[in-house]
């Protein structure tokens, strides 16, 4: 985190460690639901994060760890220690160059691997029909993984179609439990949807207060698509954490500027 935007007197480690309040070092945040959190401490929190159930009947944690900047084996060991707090939803992608950390950081939580929701992303590179299918196997493998619980277009580029194609087949199979997409605008998701034989589940998008997306959210309300926040405290930026109308609001409840951020998340 910029030190700039370091709430004064909050010490982030600290923060993390006492368990007050809810924090990670990233966020997923699937957003879209009715359910809203009902516990105030971060382990009884952690410990009941609730569940979405996306369009296919699948259940997915509506708060996870995303893992964008972990690498090595600081990688191994925050996800590992991520899922010893209760994080069940891990958020990966072949571009950050970490699944095999990830999928290490899996093995050594001791954690069942049915009880964590894995996503991967496959990278515009391989976008094609074979090549979806050579990246997924490679994906799986680093994992050490048989199967994704959801696996996402990263972006829009190159053949979303023959990609699309090879994910329904890796997807009927049993390979991928749900596809997806992400950074897709409305007109592409339309696109998508005049040759898609399998509605994607899942679009995770830039969404945090500085950003609400309130259009894209309409959006895949109305298209049964759920959506997910990637960035959720605006990577930091922004002065997020330090925002005087956010602080204002967690003044009234006695809550910081992250746990303001995703509140509001839940609650839209
Ligand atoms: N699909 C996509 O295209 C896409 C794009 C970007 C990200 N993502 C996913 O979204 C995940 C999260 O996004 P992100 O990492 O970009 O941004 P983020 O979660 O919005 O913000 C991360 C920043 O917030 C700080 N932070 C987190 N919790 C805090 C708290 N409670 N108090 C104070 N500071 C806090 C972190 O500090 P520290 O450095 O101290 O931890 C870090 O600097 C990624 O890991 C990745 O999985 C997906």
């Amino acid at each position: 985190m910029d030190p700039k935007n370091q709430p004064k007197g909050v010490n982030r480690r600290k923060f993390l460690q006492t368990g007050s309040m809810l924090a990670a070092s990233a966020l997923i945040l699937p957003l879209g639901t009715q359910q809203i959190f009902g516990s105030e401490k971060f382990n009884s929190l952690l410990a009941s994060i609730p569940n979405t159930i996306l369009n296919n009947g699948v259940e997915m944690p509506m708060l996870g760890f995303g893992t964008n900047t972990l690498r090595g084996e600081i990688g191994v060991k925050s996800v590992s220690q991520a899922i010893s707090v209760g994080y069940r939803l891990i958020d990966t992608a072949h571009i950050y160059g970490n699944e095999e950390s990830v999928g290490e950081g899996m093995k050594q939580s001791g954690i069942k691997r049915e009880e964590l929701f894995v996503t991967s992303k496959l990278w515009v590179d391989d976008a094609g029909y074979e090549s979806t299918k050579e990246a997924f196997e490679l994906s799986l493998n680093k994992l050490g993984t048989d199967y994704l619980d959801l696996y996402l277009i990263h972006r829009p580029r190159g053949d979303v179609k023959g990609s699309w194609q090879a994910m329904e087949e890796l997807h009927k199979e049993g390979k991928i439990k749900a596809i997806g997409i992400s950074n897709f605008d409305p007109k592409q998701i339309d696109e998508l949807m005049t040759y898609a034989k399998i509605k994607p589940a899942v679009n995770q998008i830039e969404t945090h207060v500085f950003n609400q997306q309130t259009e894209a959210h309409k959006y895949l309300n109305k298209s049964d698509i759920q959506m997910e926040a990637w960035s959720p405290f605006a990577a930091g930026r922004n002065g997020i954490f330090t925002n005087e109308t956010i602080a204002s609001i967690g003044k009234k409840y006695n809550k910081v500027n992250a746990q303001v951020c995703l509140r509001w998340l839940f609650q839209e």
